[in-house]
């Protein structure tokens, strides 16, 4: 398949300099360790004393009632938004010790997020949205297409590469979501409900997806979910209540 458009990157996509981080992960070490995560909003307390950790290959469902800090954490994590107390660790890299370039960066480089509501971009198609996290971090077209294609091809919307957002199915839009979050390699994919705005077929497959997908990358996954079937992808449960783990079955 060829490229459907060419997409021109804004100016700031130049190449980018390497990650000032490791390459690899250590067998034993967790690709995500957070320590006592504390996070308040306008003095309320959110998140208390929050510990996870989660290694390469490891899939963990992280669930709890409404309001109970799920996705605040998961924006923790993913350096989206800085912690009051406590520590992060993606890959070895303490978060804390990241300006906002930095944490911008190892986003970049190390993680994959997907969401309830997809977020893809409207004016890009199909392919220009997976393509989009390879241009950022300065994989060259040639490659970057051969990526894009196979992914696409891998969660079977390649037939509808050139369609804009408006244009597709919820399923469509999550599995194209799902290239994107992956398309980079990422050490990590944090995802908050992805199936929430889907019908149960759509739903199964899209958790098939990430179970397959997490498998052969080895990548780890912190899953945010309200359903059985999403934390039954999963080797483990961590349950947050009023801001704290109350339950982390094995
Ligand atoms: N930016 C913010 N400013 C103020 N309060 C916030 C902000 N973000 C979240 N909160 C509050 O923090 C608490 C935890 O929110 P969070 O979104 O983490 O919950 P959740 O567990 O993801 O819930 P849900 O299952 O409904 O998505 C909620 O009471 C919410 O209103
Ligand atoms: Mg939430």
């Amino acid at each position: 398949m060829g490229r459907p458009t060419e997409h021109t990157p804004p100016s700031s996509q130049s190449p980018a300099p390497p990650p000032p981080f490791s390459t690899t992960t250590p067998h034993d070490e967790p690709v995500v360790l957070a320590s006592n995560v504390e996070k308040a909003y306008e003095g309320r307390p959110v998140l208390r004393g929050v510990s996870v950790s989660v290694r390469a290959g490891e899939r963990v469902a992280l669930i709890g009632p409404s309001g109970s800090g799920k996705t605040t954490l998961l924006n923790c994590l993913g350096g989206v938004d800085r912690p009051d107390q406590g520590s992060i660790r993606i890959r070895q890299e303490s978060l804390e010790t990241l300006d906002s370039a930095g944490l911008a960066r190892l986003r970049r480089f190390h993680v994959g997020t997907v969401f309830q509501f997809f977020h893809l971009l409207p004016t890009l198609n199909a392919f220009e949205n997976v393509e989009l996290p390879l241009q950022l971090i300065g994989v060259p077209p040639a490659e970057r297409e051969e990526r894009v294609n196979r992914l696409l091809t891998r969660v079977k919307v390649e037939h509808r590469a050139h369609a804009r957002p408006a244009q597709l199915s919820g399923g469509e839009q999550q599995r194209i979501a799902i290239a994107r979050a992956l398309v980079h390699r990422p050490a990590v994919l944090l995802a908050d409900e992805p199936t929430g705005n889907l019908d149960s077929v759509n739903g199964a497959n899209v958790l098939a997806l990430l179970r397959e997908l997490t498998d052969e990358t080895g990548t780890a996954l912190v899953l945010v979910t309200h359903s059985p079937e999403a934390t039954a992808i999963c080797h483990r449960v961590v349950a947050l209540r009023d801001g704290c783990v109350v339950d982390s079955p094995h």
